[in-house]
């Protein structure tokens, strides 16, 4: 399926990361909310401008907002897990603005192909990601405190995103603002500024905003929450914030 040639076309937004565990699929859920929110339709009949797409088989995205009542999902979404010809559609339809793509992680299927080899391999995971990616306007990749998720990280930018002229945003994720807390003399927060260096060391756009670690975003798919629903005060205000202020970054960065 050659590129979408539409310059009218939804703007596809993609969580990408090699290793599970990210944060791929709450910020994906999360940004959808937002960037509905935003963008409700013209009448209540109409389709959302928004979509999300679930293409991870493990199904974290469509689970999700199945537990979030109708009324309070601004986003239609769909779910490939990994079936062919849908994105592209999507991407097609007039109604739809916006869609945010969450990604299963992948390893490369042959241990073997040459190092530039494109990793991505020939298997149907593989063409179900090359379809997103052909699609893709701008891939949002996760950076956490841990260091084992790292070189997963520099490895889908370096050999996924960058090869195919991806334009991409990192997102540090699962900050821990309470145990990290401002140095006194210079106001730096150590941990945070590691991650910064660490895209700065490599020429890594990253958004300005980290999304903190706050316990509510582990609970809000169980409890059917999104976002835009946690309470407007104390730690929720604040893991609200963050979203909101990378949901600018990332329109700033379309
Ligand atoms: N900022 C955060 N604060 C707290 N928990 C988070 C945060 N981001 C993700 N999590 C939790 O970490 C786990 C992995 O996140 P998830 O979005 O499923 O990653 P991925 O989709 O990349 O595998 C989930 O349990 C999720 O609720
Ligand atoms: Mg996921």
């Amino acid at each position: 399926m050659p590129p979408a040639q539409n310059a009218d076309r939804a703007k596809v937004i993609t969580l990408i990361h090699r290793k599970g565990g990210a944060g791929k699929s709450t910020i994906a859920v999360n940004l959808a909310a937002v960037s509905g929110e935003n963008n409700p339709p013209a009448s209540p009949d109409d389709p959302c401008p928004v979509a999300a797409a679930g293409t991870d088989p493990q199904g974290s995205l469509e689970d999700w907002a199945a537990r979030v009542p109708e009324a309070r999902l601004p986003f239609d979404y769909i779910i490939t897990k990994g079936r062919l010809g849908e994105i592209p559609e999507l991407v097609q339809d007039p109604a739809v603005r916006r869609l945010y793509v969450d990604t299963p992680g992948f390893m490369e299927t042959d241990p073997d192909a040459d190092l530039d080899a494109d990793p991505l391999g020939t298997g149907p995971a593989a063409k179900a990601m090359e379809e997103v990616l052909e699609h893709t306007d701008l891939a949002l990749v996760p950076l956490t405190p841990d260091w084992l998720t790292h070189r997963p990280a520099e490895f889908t930018i370096e050999r996924i995103l960058k090869p195919r002229g991806i334009k991409f945003l990192v997102v540090v994720n699962m900050w821990d603002s309470g145990s990290d807390r401002p140095d006194k003399d210079t106001g730096l927060c150590k941990e945070l500024e590691e991650l910064r260096d660490w895209c700065r060391q490599r020429e890594y756009p990253f958004a300005a905003q980290a999304i903190r670690r706050y316990k509510i975003h582990a609970k809000a798919p169980k409890e059917g929450l999104t976002v835009i629903d946690y309470a407007e005060s104390g730690t929720a205000l604040r893991a609200r914030e963050d979203v909101y202020k990378l949901a600018l970054a990332v329109e700033q960065a379309l």
